[in-house]
């Protein structure tokens, strides 16, 4: 039996977290000039200092016993071979086979999974090549130049992430764009620049039945009706679709051959190595989108092979676990000084936030020790005009991630300068506060506040496959030392149902919700003249559900508000 918080090494470190409470960063470099070298680390194009960390020798020592006292290696090796380590959903857990560039198989119920992978990945370049060269053509004749995503979660974030994120890479006569929350501003507002006669949409969703993504596929294929005066067949050159469920999406009206399939042992937020990786391979072209898996296998064998002292993702998952556990940090921030990152915190929060915010074990028994973490954060310098403040000389002990890239892009030489320059300050101001020794008044920085670095050579598809493949495997280690099933995401299903009921009821005057839901209940039917639009939908179908895939959901006319 795994019983974390008893065991010696946890009891260690709560005394080690007494014991130290006074000790300062600063010190621990006085104490050892080659602690920088000690404590960062190399891999490819990516470098990790975390030396600026709340790390006496004793305490990482001690870390890496939890680490070691862990099933992490024998998880490890469970994960990346297939078996089921999503208990709960009775799944394998292979987003890595996906990125296996490696001859050995990985068997699923028995069965060599990497043939159909592959054949994956042919389809996709087949498609993206002959979209990207100009050879797919749209109903009238023309070439595809608009690519709308239409997805949410973790069919959302990845691709949109890395499609920004490698901008400079993108097909100089596209554009792409993400089509995502329910609400109708933001379908609008994309849609209303298009021409139908060259845009491709995607309609990614593992499960084909997401309700802001049937919406708005429902929403883009009536405005594509209306504005291009095409039917049928001609539809199919216009709507593709990435899922697990191949027969909703032919229900949908999207041809077989343009599924691009996926399996459902890929976990939404650990897809976009995927066929939801669609956007991005149609973005960058499909060699480099085998670059982006090139560098996220570097990162799994190097987390498979590398010595615990020396691998990257076990390091930030213990750094993070001291922090979490022992000094009482909630949240976790991510700070990119690299404005093509800017999306990475929203990626980053549902990968960590998703997987590790449980409080049940493995065992189904309620953890009596703190979980994921708090993700958040926004790209440097605006953060120092916005959070950092707090940071500096809040009461809050916030741990950071400094990320930013080398690389220079032509004629932005003193931008770059600056920009690293403002985060190498902070960092060291976080650390060392204003060491000035002036007394604790309203202009001191009290500092001792710690931040990982990395620095990625340049932001290139290999090593934003590495970065985000350290950021998984970070999460999975977390999630294995707290011994909580890092893959399900039961804590989503309550929202989507109670929203699916709310719906339904909200002509209704029932009694069965709470005074604050029903009287809210009313104020919102009031502003639906008439009746609200699933009631329409009621009156024409059986099934409202039925409904959001058959016929596009025509918003009530809102009454005008003073
Ligand atoms: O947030 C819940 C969730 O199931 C995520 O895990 C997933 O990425 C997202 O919704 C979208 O799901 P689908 O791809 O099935 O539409």
């Amino acid at each position: 039996m795994y019983n974390l918080s008893s065991s010696v090494t946890w009891k260690k470190l709560e005394q080690l977290a007494r014991e130290t409470q006074n000790d300062r960063i600063s010190e621990y470099f006085s104490d050892d000039a080659g602690r920088f070298d000690k404590m960062s680390l190399r891999l490819g194009g990516l470098f990790l200092d975390y030396s600026k960390n709340r790390l006496s020798g004793e305490i990482f020592k001690t870390l890496l016993k939890l680490a070691e006292h862990s099933p992490l290696r024998q998880r490890q090796a469970q994960m990346f071979s297939g078996d089921i380590i999503n208990v709960t959903e009775k799944r394998p857990v292979l987003h890595t086979a996906l990125r296996n560039r490696g001859e050995e198989p990985v068997t699923v119920n028995g069965q060599n999974v990497m043939p159909e992978i592959q054949a994956g990945l042919k389809k996709l370049q087949a498609f993206t090549d002959k979209v990207r060269d100009g050879e797919w053509l749209g109903f009238s004749g023309k070439r595809i130049r608009n690519v709308v995503n239409i997805g949410i979660g973790g069919s959302d974030l990845g691709p949109n992430m890395v499609c920004r994120a490698l901008l400079p890479y993108q097909h100089p006569e596209m554009k792409f764009h993400f089509i995502s929350n329910v609400d109708g501003q933001h379908i609008k507002k994309i849609l209303k620049g298009l021409d139908p006669e060259t845009t491709l949409f995607i309609i990614s969703t593992k499960t084909f039945s997401t309700q802001e993504t049937l919406l708005n596929a429902n929403t883009a294929k009536q405005w594509f009706i209306e504005h291009s005066h095409c039917q049928g067949a001609d539809l199919g050159k216009h709507f593709v679709a990435v899922s697990t469920n191949k027969a909703a999406a032919m229900e949908f009206g999207v041809n077989e051959d343009s599924i691009f399939e996926f399996w459902a042992w890929v976990g939404g937020r650990y897809s976009l190595w995927s066929s939801i990786g669609l956007p991005i391979a149609l973005s960058i072209g499909y060699e480099r989108f085998i670059e982006l898996l090139e560098g996220a296998f570097e990162m799994d064998q190097h987390f498979q092979n590398a010595p615990l002292e020396k691998n990257m993702p076990v390091i930030m998952a213990l750094i993070g676990i001291w922090y979490i556990n022992f000094l009482g940090a909630e949240t976790q921030a991510v700070i990119p000084y690299d404005q093509a990152l800017h999306q990475l915190p929203s990626f980053l929060q549902q990968l960590d936030m998703e997987s590790n915010g449980k409080s049940v074990d493995m065992e189904g028994n309620p953890v009596d020790y703190a979980t994921g973490p708090i993700v958040w954060g926004q790209t440097g310098s605006n953060g120092q005009h916005a959070f950092f403040q707090l940071l500096h000389q809040g009461t809050r002990f916030v741990p950071i991630d400094f990320i930013a890239s080398l690389q220079v892009e032509e004629g932005t030489e003193a931008h770059q300068f600056a920009l690293l320059t403002n985060m190498l300050a902070q960092a060291n101001a976080f650390m060392n506060g204003d060491a000035a020794g002036h007394q604790q008044d309203y202009t001191s920085c009290p500092g001792n506040r710690p931040s990982n670095v990395l620095l990625l050579d340049q932001l290139n598809p290999h090593n934003l496959g590495a970065l985000i493949a350290l950021y998984e495997h970070k999460v999975f280690v977390q999630g294995t030392i707290w011994n909580i099933n890092s893959f399900d995401q039961w804590g989503v299903q309550l929202g989507k149902r109670l929203a699916t009921e709310i719906s339904r009821n909200i002509e209704s005057k029932s009694t069965e919700y709470d005074a604050s839901t029903q009287g809210l209940m009313q104020i919102v039917k009031q502003h639906f003249s008439g009746s609200s639009p699933v009631a329409k939908e009621q009156s024409l179908k059986k099934e409202p559900s039925a409904a959001l895939t058959k016929v596009a959901v025509q918003p009530a006319k809102a009454k005008k508000t003073a």
